[in-house]
């Protein structure tokens, strides 16, 4: 499967039509950026490192039943996936204080909580990403009742999955973000990356940070950090 058009450029990925109209290739780019695009910066070998543990994480998340947008890894950086329209709700599952959490609620990070959380935050880059709740998302007609509930219970199950997964591997799974889209035909099913990018992610025994937070925070070791993961995820490095 080909290429055709470009259909948009996000800060860490790119889409592109293919001659089937039900699927696109996406293309992983080595770009990061915090702070809703404030701080800028490349993180070297990024692309190839996220493109390949999405893959991995949604094939297995597919077999412990939660649909993905998942179809073939097509190289190093390009991976074929279903088309869909993306729900705009990011969607955020905890199981230890960080982050903005950490900050809103003025707690410390690295609290273990007995049973996970989930928020939302309405995807606009314009108004940053505000935390939004059930009802704000239906007044504003951005998923159904029947969405929400379905997207929550996918989000919880990949937080079982994930979580016991990464600590197979010595890996705390602190929290991630989550996207949805909606087929053709408006079933729901997981899109977008799981990746040191969008999943906190710390060593089980020194607590040491192996995702973004490096970056976000200039604590260097960005690169190292990301190949640990893929090492322990997949036996592998770039
Ligand atoms: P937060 O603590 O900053 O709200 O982040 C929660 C999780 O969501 C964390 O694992 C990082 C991830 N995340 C993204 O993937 N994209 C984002 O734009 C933000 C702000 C967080």
């Amino acid at each position: 499967m080909e290429k055709t058009v470009q259909l948009y450029e996000g800060k860490a990925k790119k889409v592109f039509a293919t001659a089937d109209e039900n699927l696109c290739i996406v293309s992983y780019k080595d770009d990061a950026t915090a702070f809703n695009g404030e701080k800028k910066g490349t993180i070297l070998g990024k692309g190839v490192i996220n493109n390949r543990l999405t893959n991995r994480l949604m094939s297995l998340l597919e077999q412990a039943g939660v649909p993905t947008h998942f179809v073939e890894e097509l190289s190093d950086r390009e991976t074929l996936v279903k088309k869909v329209s993306i729900v705009p709700l990011e969607v955020i599952i905890r199981n230890i204080s960080a982050g903005s959490f950490a900050k809103r609620y003025g707690v410390e990070e690295g609290i273990v909580f007995s049973a996970p959380t989930i928020e939302f935050s309405y995807k606009n880059d314009d108004l940053g990403d505000p935390l939004i709740n059930d009802y704000h998302a239906l007044a504003l007609k951005l998923a159904t009742q029947d969405e929400i509930d379905t997207i929550k219970k996918y989000a919880f199950k990949v937080n079982d999955f994930l979580k016991a997964f990464m600590l197979e591997h010595d890996i705390e799974l602190v929290d991630f973000k989550l996207e949805f889209g909606r087929l053709s035909d408006g079933t729901i099913v997981l899109a977008d990356e799981i990746s040191p990018d969008t999943c906190r992610l710390w060593d089980v025994h020194t607590h040491e940070k192996l995702d973004k937070d490096r970056f976000r925070r200039d604590m260097g070791g960005v690169e190292d950090a990301y190949n640990e993961v893929m090492r322990r995820l997949l036996g592998d490095t770039v």
